[in-house]
């Protein structure tokens, strides 16, 4: 459903609920697509996926680059803000409204005392190299989910890990809201489309196709099992020219680590994240243990 016209940009919270009380009193379903802006086909395909979702009821975006689940010394500053661009990326989606405030707006009084525990899955793989991150994810979802008070919630498959621990916090605080996770959409080559792809140089751009290549290879394996599945996936990075490992793990749907003797049919997810130049990247494939068939 593209529009001609661009979304509302609502800066504050009185004004996001002046505008969606009309849409909550005719029992609309609101959609809603959290996002750090610097839009790209990715972020459209979850707001396309929204907008489904949505039917008549409104879809909102929310534009804010959250300093809470950035740790010191990584790229906060540097982020990507591109507001009018994520502006048109949203028209073209068919949002209704787009949520971008201040980090004042969000954080009235600083960091806030309460924040969100996100328990021990946020201890491993990302948490483990980014102390704090998955706190600072949680909080803030749970402050936006309830300021837009959505029916229905997208979020990428890209960020896995991210994706688990807000399913989690919705069941586990009893949140009302509908969570959705959405493929990855991918370059032709098969890198994970990211906000920060565009950090890369025309050389480094090359070399992170051999993430998901690593991935690829796991997935091949696995139809022998797990550890074929962690060889191959080593023996692919042996050949990833610039590919600086972080992590590379086999686990269950719920990032849980698979046991060696997994038997076929078992489900599981292989994640990566890897340094190209000083690009941090991410990535994850499912797979079945045995093979699909
Ligand atoms: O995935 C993201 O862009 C962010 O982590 C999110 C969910 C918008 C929270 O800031």
């Amino acid at each position: 459903m593209t529009s001609t016209t661009l979304p509302a940009l609502v800066p504050d919270r009185a004004g996001l609920a002046e505008r969606l009380a009309p849409h909550r009193a005719a029992g609309s379903t609101v959609a809603f697509v959290p996002t750090m802006g610097a839009l790209h086909d990715g972020h459209a395909s979850l707001l396309r996926e929204a907008r489904e979702r949505a039917g008549d009821g409104p879809l909102v975006a929310s534009v804010f680059v959250n300093p809470m689940q950035f740790g010191e010394g990584e790229d906060l500053d540097r982020y990507p803000r591109t507001l009018d661009a994520d502006l048109e990326v949203c028209r073209a989606a068919g949002v209704d409204l787009v949520f971008a405030p201040s980090v004042d707006e969000v954080y009235p009084g600083g960091t806030p005392q309460v924040t969100v525990d996100p328990g021990p899955t946020a201890e491993v793989l990302e948490g483990a190299s980014r102390p704090g991150h998955f706190r600072g994810v949680l909080t803030v979802v749970a402050k936006l989910f309830g300021l837009v008070r959505p029916d229905v919630a997208v979020f990428g498959e890209k960020d896995y890990q991210q994706l688990v621990l807000i399913r989690r916090m919705v069941a586990d605080l009893c949140l009302p809201v509908d969570v959705v996770g959405a493929p990855t959409h991918r370059e032709a080559d098969g890198l994970a489309m990211s906000s920060r792809n565009r950090y890369l140089d025309e050389e480094q751009r090359r070399q992170a196709a051999a993430v998901n290549g690593v991935l690829r290879a796991a997935v091949d394996g696995a139809r022998y099992g797990v550890p074929a599945a962690l060889d191959a996936a080593r023996t692919e990075l042996r050949s990833a020219l610039g590919v600086d490992l972080d992590y590379l793990a086999l686990t269950d749907p719920d990032l849980v680590d698979l046991p060696d003797d997994a038997p076929a049919g078992t489900p599981g997810r292989v994640l990566i994240a890897a340094r190209v130049g000083t690009t941090r990247l991410i990535d994850n494939l499912p797979f079945t243990v045995g093979g699909d068939d």
